[in-house]
């Protein structure tokens, strides 16, 4: 049947070179038998990431739609739609990683909306979404808890799959609502939320801005409006969107109100 013959292009040599001339590779796909980036620091990536905690995302997308935030080329867009996604929107501000995204698209079959655009710009989608990927881009923001708000407002209808990389304290201190003035001991506290900011280089990677200790990222994230539900997996955090913002926004409002 002609719809299962695979076309010269994107097959063999012809394919190879397709992929190569799109540049280094972050995510590592198999195309038709080309691995994309082979040789990854991290390994087999993401599949090796997706492993530790595909098991908390719902097996059967059937019906919903998925915004996949920073996309890169479509790993984490691709598992959505063999769980049977409906609409897969995915969107990244780079343009080369959108090209490697459509070619895989087409080489592996599987429909995907790709759009350039930056998490800042997400209210041009004018779209909420079932499920929202989060992965691996908030320590690449300047400007991160303005991209959770953006998500929570614009974006996000139900469920929001976030991964942060970590550093510091795993430790998460319980905290009190308010502190007096002169209380600065608990700053000293391993488990106190903190962002560490970058200023030079991470990783050799200039695009690393802010990277948070676990319970920051568990706290940044109740202040934009979610609810934690499960942490399958030391980075992953999944999320419900809540109408109930952390206790600082609370206070902020009352304040406001009163
Ligand atoms: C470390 S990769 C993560 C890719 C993928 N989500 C994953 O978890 O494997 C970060 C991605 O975020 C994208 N990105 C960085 N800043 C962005 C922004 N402001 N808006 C949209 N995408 C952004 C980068 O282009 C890159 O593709």
């Amino acid at each position: 049947m002609s719809s299962l013959v695979v076309p010269p292009h994107n097959q063999g040599p012809e394919l190879e070179r397709r992929i190569r001339e799109l540049g280094d590779w972050f995510h590592n796909l198999n195309l038709g038998g080309i691995q994309t980036a082979p040789n990854h620091y991290l390994g087999d990536y993401p599949r090796v990431k997706w492993e530790k905690f595909a098991h908390a995302v719902p097996s059967d997308l059937s019906g919903k739609s998925v915004l996949d935030i920073g996309c890169n080329a479509g790993f984490y867009s691709f598992e959505m739609k063999r769980r049977g996604a409906d609409r897969v929107v995915a969107i990244d501000d780079a343009e080369n990683y959108l090209a490697q995204g459509q070619l895989a698209a087409e080489v592996l079959g599987l429909k995907i909306e790709f759009v350039q655009l930056s998490v800042y710009d997400l209210a041009q989608l004018r779209e909420k979404f079932d499920v929202v990927l989060f992965l691996g881009v908030f320590y690449h923001l300047r400007h991160p808890l303005l991209a959770l708000d953006i998500i929570h407002e614009h974006v996000a209808k139900d469920l929001l799959i976030f991964q942060s990389m970590t550093r510091g304290s795993r430790d998460i201190l319980s905290l009190q609502s308010d502190y007096d003035f002169w209380e600065s001991a608990i700053f000293e506290q391993p488990g106190f939320p903190a962002l560490y900011f970058i200023e030079k280089n991470y990783a050799a990677d200039g695009t690393n801005w802010w990277i948070p200790n676990l319970a920051c990222a568990m706290a940044m994230l109740r202040s934009a409006g979610f609810t934690i539900i499960q942490h399958p997996e030391d980075e992953i955090l999944i999320c419900g969107r809540s109408e109930c913002f952390g206790y600082s926004s609370a206070l902020r409002q009352s304040v406001e109100e009163s």
